[in-house]
């Protein structure tokens, strides 16, 4: 008897754990390969931390738990003041934050402010490493819009395995803007966190990290979804609108979210922000690592099913599905049900905010970055290394690999030479799409960004501009955010001087 818990055997309620939050209720249900939804989903608790001396203070332990995502049966975890995940961390724009974070694993971690523009030794990347036991008290001023970001850790070559645990959680960042507009904003009632992820469990429970030969290619994608660490979750929607701040914190799944009705809603913010106007839409493309603000409409009674849709009609796409690289698992992630009676939300605004429109006018100069995998370039033909390279070169924590001028516009050129996607983010800095082989981003797309989709084939330029701190010995990481890829070496490092 095999010892993997399948995605069929959840399913089917097939296997010995036959749990009672994922057994099938029709024999219907059966045949279209239907999860019953009955568990309520996990809203995050809210850290607003506390004001001390004008600094905003968040007490943050990186720690092990128990998660029992299958009733009776438990996980080894990880998570930040929790068992898995942590809490949304809630500040404003220009005040001052300070991190106080412990490392309670008997093994180094970090925490990395993910879109955040952040002093390089408070970045909590790879160099800025936690050992066992420490403390570590990072302290910044918020230099952000209103938007939604969020923390992982970001320990060199183990960054996929300790996401995977959970060492992930968002953080929501309030300003004038956002106060002003008439958006849903009651925390876990209508606008709610989403963490978007899928895991293998094995059938005691269990839901250790391992690679295969095929996940170092693909990347670590599970066959069982989780959304804020709960299985077969539900929520019940009691307003008429739903604002979800969709993360897509998975390994390397690239998800293609759709609602089962094929309804219509509004996205309101991408990465770094509010988008202009909403931007109508029935699909919703979200890589490892990016955000998105949407806003949903409910009418009394209705239940509607949120879930990733393959994208195989997708450019390019056939080609990473030939070498193995399956990167958007189909499933449903989460049942909304909506209450008879719905409280009254106000209408999406037609304008949100005010972004300057893209222009490559006063860029400096332009970098060109090739990315590039096994199977490919000179490496890996001798046998060396693990093929994941941009511009040639794995990581190196020794190498700078390029340093920019604060403060300087430039045109940063991603090519992708493979037939994956990889979503490549950039940390310290929102940068802006400029184009895509040569076309404008799509409108949702237009905003704030600071992780970006580069397609197979596909050459895509984006306009960046690091505008705060500088320090000529520590680095910044840009990388590709399928932690595998990550992992094996698809990541180079930057100085601000
Ligand atoms: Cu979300 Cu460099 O990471
Ligand atoms: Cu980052
Ligand atoms: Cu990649």
């Amino acid at each position: 008897m095999k010892s993997v818990l399948s995605r069929r055997d959840v399913l089917l309620g097939s296997t010995a754990l036959v749990v009672s939050s994922i057994v099938v209720s029709t024999a219907g249900a059966q045949a279209q390969g239907r999860a019953s939804f009955d568990r309520p989903v996990a809203v995050p608790p809210i850290d607003a931390g506390t004001v001390v001396d004008g600094v905003r203070v968040y007490g943050l332990n990186i720690q092990t738990g128990k998660t029992e995502f299958f009733e009776g049966l438990q996980a080894e975890t990880h998570g930040i003041n929790g068992n898995y995940l942590g809490p949304v961390l809630r500040m404003r724009s220009d005040e001052i934050v300070r991190f106080e974070v412990t490392n309670s694993l008997r093994h180094a971690s970090t925490l990395h402010w993910h879109g955040m523009n952040v002093p390089a030794r408070a970045d909590g990347g790879p160099h800025q490493v936690i050992e066992s036991g420490e403390l570590w008290t990072p302290e910044f001023k918020v230099q952000q819009v209103a938007s939604t970001m969020w923390y992982h850790s970001h320990q060199l070559n183990e960054t996929g395995g300790q996401v995977w645990l959970g060492l992930a959680g968002m953080i929501f960042i309030d300003d004038d803007t956002s106060d002003s507009l008439p958006l849903p904003s009651d925390y876990g009632v209508d606008d709610l966190p989403l963490v978007l992820q899928d895991r293998r469990f094995n059938r005691d429970g269990a839901m250790p990290y391992s690679v295969s030969r095929h996940d170092e290619m693909a990347g670590v994608i599970g066959d069982i979804p989780v959304v804020n660490g709960t299985v077969s979750p539900y929520f019940d929607v009691t307003t008429e609108k739903l604002r979800l701040r969709l993360l897509n914190g998975a390994n390397a799944s690239i998800y293609n979210l759709e609602f089962s009705d094929g309804r219509q809603f509004v996205q309101i913010a991408s990465d770094g922000g509010l988008l202009a106007e909403p931007v109508p839409l029935t699909n919703l493309r979200l890589a490892p690592g990016e955000r998105a603000e949407i806003i949903v409409d409910f009418s009394a009674d209705e239940t509607v099913l949120l879930r990733s849709v393959a994208a195989s009609s997708r450019r390019g796409f056939g080609m990473g599905m030939m070498m193995g690289g399956v990167q958007s698992p189909e499933f449903d992630l989460i049942e909304f049900r909506a209450d008879a009676r719905l409280s009254p939300s106000a209408p999406v605004p037609d304008k949100l905010a005010s972004l300057p429109a893209v222009s490559a006018q006063d860029a400096a100069r332009t970098r060109k970055f090739l990315l590039e995998m096994p199977g490919m370039g000179p490496m890996r033909m001798l046998g060396l290394g693990s093929g994941f390279t941009i511009n040639g070169n794995e990581m190196d924590i020794d190498r700078i690999d390029e340093v920019v001028k604060m403060g300087e516009t430039e045109i940063w050129e991603f090519t992708n030479a493979g037939p994956m996607i990889h979503p490549i983010h950039i940390h310290n800095t929102q940068f802006r799409i400029l184009n895509r082989d040569g076309r404008p981003a799509a409108p949702n797309e237009a905003g704030l960004k600071d992780t970006v989709v580069i397609n197979p084939d596909e050459v895509v330029r984006i306009v960046i501009r690091f505008d705060n701190y500088t320090d000529a010995e520590r680095p910044y990481m840009y990388h590709c955010h399928i932690l595998e890829h990550e992992d094996a070496g698809m990541m180079g490092q930057f100085t601000v001087v």
